[in-house]
């Protein structure tokens, strides 16, 4: 066990914080924005091009520096280091976590098991470039040789989440002439309606899979390679398949030729594995320097949550917020709302890295835990969440912590519009902090008050809330946010004494699945609960 095991509420300083939180609730936020007009300034950081102002939060000095102890006790700069090392620190399947290694260029060894394994890295990435290029100058054509005009990425989970969000993400930077789609369910109509709008001439389907057993990607890849053998030849199949994975061997048996295949390492893990050759869709997407900047801009963030002290540590300050608000303020979920239409898949690729990280009841002993670990993770882009569930944020009975996200430049011409957003965006945190009083909902109604309507058109207010604000939404900038929320899902786990790099949770369901198919045919028979059992025979029936 590479990493050390920690209660964090055996801590001295947990305790402190149990008491500290009976003091910090004594005051509002509007408050101390009031007492203090400095406060945006204390409680900020900047990174490059991207500032965190986290000063609408439930904090003091002496909050900061508690969290901060916490961090120190649960060993966070040793477990840090050990991850940045190559360490065995996950250690449930065995495996060092090494994502952060897919995008070092300003180091030059990272060794695994003795072997330094940036060579390979960056031997992949150069082939991955090699064949981009060759997609893109027409140089490898289809097999009729027409050139590939569409990509069908067949992956789930972290082989499709990360290469979407980040295609979607970067749309300014789209290649003319080349679509990148993405089909990831098992849901037939998924394939078979993006099927419907391609030509097998000039269609490359790129089959991500780290294990090259999920069910839905080989079942998808299958019926992709069934469809394109209606017009081509089997001996064109390795025109218009190829591979990522850490599994030749499958691949091999899959009918692609390994020289068709971009690999990547066990010690990648799937949510973590979009700057690995998972991201080749990405690359054919938005080309080879552009991928490349996207981990510049990844590797940023790896040297400052490596290097920067802890106080002024970004992933670090955003992991202990959520612990500040989970642990002791009860929250039970944190909303992430991107207000930038190209970020709109954003929170659904961090609600599988943290939700599937961080979502665990057992400790790094193996004991159950006491106390609340992951978050549940969820929100969506501004201003259309307004129009949805912001009614909730504002004045429903949980308390919500927000991160609202905005760039200041806009990546089209319509500055009106952006304005729009952007004051949109920066209203939402004033609201959910300031509020509105009942004096203030009688002050606005003037004379025409209606006792009666006026509750209902109060805000609490004092509901936290930090501020991401980029300049500009690019590639380097995206990597960079990637990267600043994988290290905050790092620095929890420590801190909540788990493992956040398994994930047996998911399973479960498989292994039963696997039971009941040949069940629905009626092949075996099936041995269930009444409900389980009845829907079974319901749907057999149908
Ligand atoms: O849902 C479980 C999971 O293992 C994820 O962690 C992973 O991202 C996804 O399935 C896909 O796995 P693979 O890339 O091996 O097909």
């Amino acid at each position: 066990m590479a990493l050390t095991s920690k209660d964090p509420t055996s801590t001295k300083t947990w305790q402190k914080l149990l008491d500290h939180y009976q003091v910090i609730t004594q005051k509002t936020l509007l408050k101390r924005f009031q007492e203090d007009p400095e406060r945006c300034h204390r409680y900020a950081l900047e990174v490059d091009d991207i500032l965190l102002d986290f000063s609408k939060n439930h904090l003091t000095d002496e909050t900061l520096q508690l969290l901060l102890d916490l961090a120190e006790e649960c060993n966070l700069e040793e477990n840090r280091q050990a991850m940045f090392a190559g360490k065995e620190i996950n250690h449930t399947e065995g495996r060092a976590v090494l994502h952060t290694a897919l995008r070092t260029q300003q180091k030059s060894e990272i060794t695994v098991d003795g072997k330094n394994v940036l060579p390979s890295i960056h031997q992949e990435l150069d082939k991955m470039s090699a064949f981009v290029e060759q997609i893109h100058t027409g140089s490898k054509l289809g097999y009729t040789g027409k050139k590939i005009t569409d990509v069908v990425n067949i992956g789930i989970g972290g082989s499709d989440l990360g290469p979407m969000m980040v295609y979607e993400g970067l749309r300014p930077y789209h290649i003319a002439d080349l679509q990148v789609h993405f089909v990831s369910n098992i849901d037939g109509s998924h394939l078979v309606d993006t099927l419907a709008r391609l030509d097998p001439e000039t269609t490359l389907f790129v089959i991500a899979s780290k294990t090259f057993t999920t069910i839905e990607t080989m079942t998808n890849a299958r019926s992709a390679r069934k469809w394109f053998l209606e017009s081509g030849q089997k001996n064109d199949v390795a025109k218009h398949f190829v591979a990522v994975s850490t599994n030749g061997k499958l691949v091999a048996e899959f009918g692609i030729d390994t020289s068709n295949m971009f690999q990547f390492w066990d010690w990648v893990g799937g949510r973590y594995s979009l700057s690995s050759a998972i991201g080749l869709s990405i690359m054919l997407g938005v080309g080879s320097q552009h991928f490349r900047a996207l981990l510049e801009g990844m590797e940023v963030m790896d040297r400052h949550f490596e290097e920067a002290p802890l106080e002024k540590n970004m992933p670090v300050i955003l992991a202990l917020l959520g612990i500040w608000y989970g642990n002791f303020f009860g929250a039970q979920t944190e909303a992430l709302l991107p207000y930038d239409q190209h970020l709109q898949h954003f929170p659904a690729y961090l609600q599988q890295a943290s939700m599937e990280s961080n979502g665990k009841c057992v400790d790094r002993d193996g004991v159950p835990v006491s106390y609340q670990t992951g978050a549940i993770l969820w929100g969506g882009a501004g201003t259309n969440s307004q129009h949805s569930f912001f009614q909730l944020l504002h004045q429903g009975t949980e308390i919500i912590p927000c991160d609202f996200l905005f760039s200041t430049e806009p990546l089209h011409e319509l500055q009106e519009h952006h304005d729009i957003l952007v004051a949109n965006c920066i209203a939402q945190t004033e609201a959910l902090m300031k509020g509105r009083s009942l004096a203030e909902v009688h002050n606005e109604m003037e004379d025409q008050v209606d006792e009666t309507i006026a509750p209902f058109k109060v805000f609490e207010g004092n509901r936290p809330s930090n501020t991401l604000m980029l300049r500009k939404l690019d590639p380097r900038s995206l990597g960079m946010l990637i990267a600043l929320y994988e290290h905050k899902i790092f620095t929890q786990g420590i801190i909540w004494n788990i493992y956040s790099f398994d994930q047996f949770g998911v399973e479960l369901g498989k292994v039963l699945a696997k039971k009941i198919l040949p069940e629905l045919s009626g092949e075996v028979p099936g041995n269930h609960d009444s409900s389980t059992a009845n829907l079974i025979n319901r749907y057999r029936a149908k």
